[in-house]
């Protein structure tokens, strides 16, 4: 059969899944994997609803891509899908329901308020202790995303997420160390700590600075790690995302972990982080895109 590859789109991620995509273009070379790319979700679904395609691979990052929609269309055609389903990948866009389901299940996530508008301050900041970090509740790569150390930071910092999002998240800073934990078939892969030189981890630490050191594995006590890894596997599965993603988190000197959020469509750059944690299990990277591609789902 005939797979999609489907990068690019018009989210703010775009670049980001096209890089990735070359990348997984390669491997889906080297696999024998009869494929075509095709950008975005409108040309694919033209493409599909033609019946050209049997499957896809979905590396949309963002609204449009990574939020449910494609998913729910795909459906309807019977067209599988790499990775998470409907509504996994609707409810993780959304770091403000996906904060609201992991409280319900006493998973630990910091503290936040949800804002709508800047005349929001004077009651986030009477209910969450400075420093913060502001983001658009359904964006990714740290777009319109910013930390706030004063009060008067926080009104620009809401309006800058308002670009971007309706839903602005407000959530308290946790003082510690940056994790991510990618999830493959149910397991949880080598956990990867993030050192930016950077005030946080932002886009350009992701895409373009080279001062942010990658370690994996991480070097966590075996034991700790293992319970880092369980809280991470139920974080995923609580919000029902399935196949492959990644969990970030930050882990407190207390070693208590904070749950950020999900990716259901990981960047796949070669900077990414997805790769990195399945080299480390000794899953290399045309290995990585055939298991994404065979845990397919209607
Ligand atoms: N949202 C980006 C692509 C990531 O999580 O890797
Ligand atoms: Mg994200």
């Amino acid at each position: 059969g005939h797979v999609a590859l489907v990068v690019g789109g018009d989210s703010a991620e775009r670049e980001i899944s096209l890089r990735g995509g070359q990348a997984v273009a390669r491997g889906l070379e080297a696999l024998g994997v009869q494929f075509s790319v095709v950008d975005g979700p409108r040309r694919l679904l033209e493409q599909v609803a033609a019946g050209h395609f049997d499957r896809v691979f979905n590396l949309l990052h963002g609204r449009g891509g990574e939020d449910g929609a494609l998913q729910g269309a795909l459906r309807l055609y019977g067209v599988p899908v790499t990775g998470s389903g409907v509504l996994g990948s609707a409810l993780t866009m959304d770091k403000v329901q996906t904060k609201r389901v992991w409280q319900a299940c006493d998973l630990p996530t910091p503290g936040w308020r949800l804002a709508t508008s800047t005349d929001q301050v004077d009651a986030v900041l009477g209910a969450l202790n400075l420093p913060l970090f502001v983001k658009p509740a359904r964006e990714g790569s740290s777009i319109g995303m910013s930390r706030v150390n004063e009060p008067e930071q926080l009104a620009p910092a809401i309006e800058r997420s308002l670009a971007h999002d309706a839903s602005v998240l407000v959530e308290q800073l946790i003082e510690g160390r940056e994790f991510t934990a990618a999830v493959l078939d149910g397991h949880v892969l080598p956990l990867i700590e993030l050192r930016t030189g950077r005030e946080f981890y932002d886009y350009e630490a992701k895409y373009e600075s080279g001062d942010t050191e990658y370690v994996c594995p991480c070097g966590l006590p075996e034991a700790l790690e293992t319970r880092l890894a369980r809280i991470c596997r139920e974080a995923f599965e609580v919000v029902g995302a399935a196949g492959w993603g990644r969990v970030d988190f930050m882990l407190d000197e207390a070693e208590q972990p904070w749950l950020l959020e999900v990716n259901t469509t990981p960047g796949m750059t070669e900077k990414s982080l997805m790769p990195m944690a399945a080299r480390a299990a000794g899953i290399e990277f045309e290995e990585l895109v055939w298991r994404i591609l065979n845990r397919c789902r209607i």
